[in-house]
């Protein structure tokens, strides 16, 4: 009786498998929580910016798992280190030491300038860890009397779905019926300096968060001088610039970090998604000792946050960064993608088209046709790529990609925009 029902578990445990993409979407609904709405194409496999469906349709793909794929996909680097060290030592937790954690965190703070680093795993944890290190900064070090510690974000900012994350949220799609939310969030709007200024002047804000680029706001890029502006604003007001660098950094945008372009140094740099070479979820805050050091033993952890396995990717992540140039490279495609796209591109339908490096944007003027429907051709022409807002789709391949492919790309966006001219 007990191995029957033993055999009858293991059965049902292994679900049965979907021979063709009705089959997966079928499955995806019936199983899952309805809180995405995917494009109707199901993924089987993926090499480099190539991604191929179950019935083996092939797909540039124009999303890179939101931008944690930047080094394309199945990099063999990023994918024999998380093989081999899976192998070897995968988790231990912070409880104890590794050999690993040490020398990955020495390559990351060496590569971009900072005394420290703090390990987490997604994105939304590390924004969270800054602001746990703002506050307790603002406490310890600037004096802020006890629970009134402010923190000011952006309208339109996006930093995850935590609870704490769509308090700091303008998008009522985020945060309606999820209240109550977090005390001591405030929004001023992006790229307006003296609405900063305004904001900073009270002796309770102990820190300033914002993406460089606004990047589920759809692409949204500040005047230049407005990160030179936030630096001298934070310092004026002894206020701890936080940067979200997580969709914008590790060569998105065509430099290593998106504070790159104006020379500035947050004091708190977030980074995530490809830290994680899109095979592992990998976040980190990285700071000098004066802010990181307010955090003492047993304040704050993650039990998979700096894990042998993860720290092994990450490095491998940054060595493939470094030294297959990705920032360069986008940096050169992104400016042939906004070039030859406004040049060829049918203006009326496809109004705008803006980004830096591989982040970017394509505006669909809504009088010829929805983002979402744009998006479904693009599909169907063999380029997949997701909206962001009703009216825009956000294009971000992998920092690999070279120049035939790009040309490729290219020419699947003209066409498919045209389609909509009839
Ligand atoms: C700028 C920014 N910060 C934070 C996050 C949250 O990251 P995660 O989904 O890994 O929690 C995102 C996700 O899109 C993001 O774009």
């Amino acid at each position: 009786m007990l191995s029957k029902f033993r055999g009858f578990s293991r059965l049902a445990q292994q679900g049965t498998r979907c021979a063709s993409s009705k089959q997966v979407y079928a499955k995806e609904e019936k199983y899952v929580a309805h809180n995405y709405h995917p494009l109707p194409v199901a993924l089987s496999r993926g090499e480099g910016v190539y991604v191929w469906d179950v019935e083996g349709r092939k797909y540039l793909d124009y999303l890179s798992g939101y931008s944690a794929n930047n080094f394309g996909h199945c990099h063999p680097r990023i994918v024999d280190t998380l093989k081999t060290q899976a192998g070897t030592l995968h988790h231990t937790s912070r409880a104890f030491y590794s050999d690993v954690l040490g020398e990955y965190a020495e390559k990351l703070t060496k590569l971009f300038g900072y005394d420290r680093m703090l390990p987490m795993n997604t994105g939304v944890e590390a924004d969270d860890t800054a602001c746990k290190l703002a506050r307790k900064w603002g406490y310890t070090k600037k004096g802020i009397a006890e629970n009134s510690a402010q923190i000011i974000f952006c309208s339109e900012n996006f930093w995850g779905r935590s609870l704490a994350a769509i308090s700091a949220s303008t998008d009522p799609l985020s945060f309606e019926n999820y209240g109550p939310f977090m005390p001591g969030f405030s929004c001023v709007p992006y790229n307006n300096l003296q609405a900063l200024d305004k904001a900073l002047q009270d002796a309770t804000v102990c820190a300033f968060m914002v993406e460089p680029i606004q990047g589920e706001a759809g692409i949204i890029i500040p005047d230049e001088g407005y990160l030179k502006g936030v630096r001298k604003l934070c310092n004026k007001h002894n206020v701890l610039w936080i940067a979200d660098e997580i969709q914008t950094g590790l060569g998105r945008t065509g430099m290593r970090i998106a504070c790159d372009y104006e020379a500035v140094k947050p004091d708190i740099l977030v980074l995530g998604k490809a830290l994680g070479g899109g095979v592992y979820p990998v976040s980190a805050c990285l700071a000098n000792d004066e802010v990181m050091l307010v955090m003492e033993p047993g304040t704050h952890g993650s039990t998979f946050g700096g894990n042998p396995l993860g720290s092994k990717v990450a490095m491998a992540a940054l060595d493939v960064l470094e030294e297959e140039k990705l920032a360069e490279n986008a940096q050169k495609l992104g400016a042939m993608f906004r070039r030859e796209l406004n040049n060829a591109i049918d203006k009326k339908i496809a109004i705008e088209v803006r980004g830096k490096g591989l982040m970017n944007a394509v505006v669909i003027n809504r009088n010829y046709a929805e983002a979402w429907d744009v998006c479904l051709k693009l599909k169907d022409n063999g380029l997949i790529a997701k909206h962001t807002h009703e009216d825009t789709i956000r294009f971000s391949p992998p920092l690999i990609i070279n120049e035939q492919q790009m040309k490729q790309s290219i020419d699947i966006i003209v066409k498919t925009i045209a389609e909509f001219s009839k």
